[in-house]
């Protein structure tokens, strides 16, 4: 049911702050401690040794993969793989003695995901999944399952799916870390507040968003830019663009303009630039909008800070560098919305694609 909505798609990001808190709720104490034992069924042990992680994904489930990857390493302390499922099944995948597998899909069928899957368990190797559709083939299999517990996603953009992703993704950095005797505890406790801030994003940026799609949906091309964090979430944004919109869009980390995209920088080109202020690189970000700018393109600006450079910006709440994901991906996918709104698609069902992958 729709729920008074016109479109799956918007009830489902307007769900995030719900799907986040039922995600994490049972899962952090009070006091920061995450209680992951009784799905983890891998014993304590070998994730205390664990020397790499490998995830693999396709889609948006593979850009929650990648954006979690830095908190990933911080707090386990090793190094992590994200790969595409697609490519992974035919690459000869090198393990480490103690590998960790995690598959990612909010279907739990995905034939890309699925089939790594097959082959890793096939090594001897440690599988974990991270799925939301209960009982499915990718939750079975796997040797432990980590539901995320985002509710039935209809419309075949994922959203609500995503931040849920995420959501188990840090907590079971914090869990390795926690096994591993590391302070993580300030941090979980942090993430408890994500499901709050997620509401108030979507309730001040909803109609920001409404706004500028209005205005821009016309325009052929986009460009999407980020550098850290914000990186994989240029990417998700330029997917979301592109898969219900039919609009060219390019995901690209900032630093990268310069080797090649800035090449299609115009005014018929609009760049979206996603930057924290308390990102490493933030100066760095507002130069790649001043080379924009002196091409005559123009900038959407998704930040906590405003800056006189861009044309537009989409103010965000303050949150934690390390958390922003949760919420940066907002107006993102409200975007993204709008667009194909006004462009009058069909957004729950986009021509030539399906809720579930299921063939290769
Ligand atoms: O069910 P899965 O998470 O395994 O699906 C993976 C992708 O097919 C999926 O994320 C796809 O990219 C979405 N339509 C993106 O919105």
């Amino acid at each position: 049911q729709k729920s008074g909505y016109k479109h799956f798609m918007l009830k489902e990001i307007a769900e995030e702050d719900e799907s986040v808190r039922n995600t994490i709720q049972s899962r952090i104490s009070e006091n920061g401690k995450i209680l992951l034992d009784d799905e983890i069924s891998i014993d304590k042990g070998f994730i205390k040794n664990i020397d790499r992680i490998t995830i693999v994904a396709c889609g948006t489930s593979f850009y929650a993969g990648l954006t979690a990857k830095p908190i990933l390493e911080k707090y386990t302390g090793v190094k992590v793989d994200v790969e595409i499922g697609s490519e992974f099944r035919y690459y000869n995948y090198i393990y480490s003695k103690n590998n960790l597998f995690i598959a990612i899909s909010q279907s739990g069928e995905t034939a890309d995901t699925k089939e790594p899957l097959r082959m890793a368990k096939e090594k001897g190797i440690k599988t974990l999944s991270i799925v939301n559709v209960k009982e499915s083939a990718i939750a079975r299999m796997a040797d432990s399952c980590i539901y995320t517990l985002a509710g039935p996603e209809i419309s075949v953009a994922s959203t609500k799916a995503f931040v849920s992703q995420l959501a188990v993704l840090y907590m079971l950095a914090f869990y390795v870390g926690q096994i591993k005797g590391k302070q993580i505890e300030k941090k979980a406790k942090m993430l408890l507040s994500i499901p709050k801030l997620i509401k108030t994003t979507f309730n001040n940026t909803v109609e920001a968003a409404k706004k500028l799609a209005e205005e821009y949906h016309r325009y052929k091309n986009f460009l999407y830019l980020g550098r850290g964090l914000c990186y994989p979430l240029a990417l998700e944004g330029a997917l979301k663009l592109k898969e219900i919109s039919y609009i060219h869009a390019e995901g690209y980390p900032a630093g990268e303009m310069k080797h090649g995209p800035i090449a299609l920088i115009d005014e018929n080109t609009p760049t979206v630039v996603v930057a924290h202020s308390k990102e490493p690189l933030y100066s760095k970000s507002l130069s790649n909008c001043e080379e924009i700018k002196s091409r005559d393109g123009k900038i959407i600006l998704i930040s906590d800070k405003q800056a006189d450079i861009v044309d537009e910006t989409i103010k965000m709440p303050e949150v934690d560098y390390e958390l922003l994901p949760f919420i940066y991906v907002v107006p993102l996918q409200l975007f993204a919305y709008y667009m194909a709104l006004f462009l009058g698609y069909d957004i729950d069902q986009p021509r030539n694609l399906a809720k579930s992958v299921t063939v290769e």
